[in-house]
């Protein structure tokens, strides 16, 4: 990371420290008019933040992903968000000719078969078109929690998105389950029942299942896959170069 990114993060973290959820979503929306956005699985961290942001009317602009794989649960909690806030959450989709050429070569359901069909098709789904949908903006918001995995229980709430060159910030980092179900209740939103299911982190259908007591929180994640990073794309930097060489050659 250059320097001047460093100092500016490191600035950011200064300047917000003790700052309570609606005080730093609004500090934020107030340094980088229209260009703070937040991605939305409709996990229920996420809607912890969507319901500060739609409840506040903070100019903070909301996203998310449809994979077209999602599981018919998180399509209802999507809907009740936009009736209950009288919103319209935008979606991205993925690049029609890039996934109508990696479905027709593998074919519905290819990550199961291996890593590199599972990548690819992360890239496809939610990678590419999350590229399309950050362009613009300075900051990024995520609802990413330190409880999730270990490799998450490092970051920092502020960081620099070298990949996606913005600011990357999780407000919910440090907040327990028991905390983000505590005011899912108190504010009385809209959740994903999954969530009353054993389904802690939840992506798309094919690729989630719930977890028993005791299993990590991302257990239930490409569960068939022998891996102790299992991350997406969405929040690593690399790219896939197979996936990112045919992207090339269609868009
Ligand atoms: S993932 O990398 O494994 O898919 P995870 O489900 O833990 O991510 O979610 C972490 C954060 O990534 C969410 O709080 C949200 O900000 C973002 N995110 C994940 N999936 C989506 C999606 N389909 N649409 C928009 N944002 C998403
Ligand atoms: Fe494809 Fe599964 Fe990744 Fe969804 S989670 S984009 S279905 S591999």
């Amino acid at each position: 990371m250059a320097s001047s990114q460093q100092e500016h993060v490191s600035q950011l973290i200064q300047e917000t420290e003790g700052f309570t959820l609606d005080q730093v979503l609004a500090f934020l929306a107030d340094r980088y008019p229209g260009q703070v956005t937040f991605s939305s699985s409709f996990s229920f961290e996420d809607q912890v933040i969507s319901h500060q942001i739609l409840e506040t009317a903070l100019p903070i602009s909301i996203f998310t992903l449809d994979t077209g794989r999602l599981f018919p649960e998180t399509y209802s909690v999507w809907n009740k968000t936009n009736d209950a806030y009288q919103t319209r959450i935008k979606a991205y989709y993925p690049n029609n000719a890039l996934l109508e050429e990696f479905v027709h070569a593998k074919g519905p359901n290819s990550f199961y078969e291996s890593t590199q069909n599972r990548k690819d098709c992360c890239f496809i789904r939610k990678v590419e078109p999350l590229k399309r949908a950050l362009a613009g903006n300075a900051v990024w918001v995520t609802g990413l929690r330190a409880e999730h995995s270990p490799g998450r229980g490092d970051l920092p709430a502020f960081e620099w998105d070298e990949g996606n060159q913005l600011i990357k910030f999780h407000p919910l980092l440090h907040w327990t389950t028991e905390e983000v179900m505590a005011f899912i209740k108190q504010h009385n939103i809209p959740y994903n029942h999954l969530h009353d299911k054993g389904f802690i982190s939840i992506g798309c259908a094919p690729c989630t299942r719930a977890i028993q007591p005791g299993e990590d929180f991302r257990a239930g994640r490409w569960w068939w896959e022998d891996s102790s990073k299992k991350e997406c794309g969405l929040h690593v930097t690399e790219q896939e170069p197979g996936v990112a060489n045919s992207l090339a050659k269609i868009v």
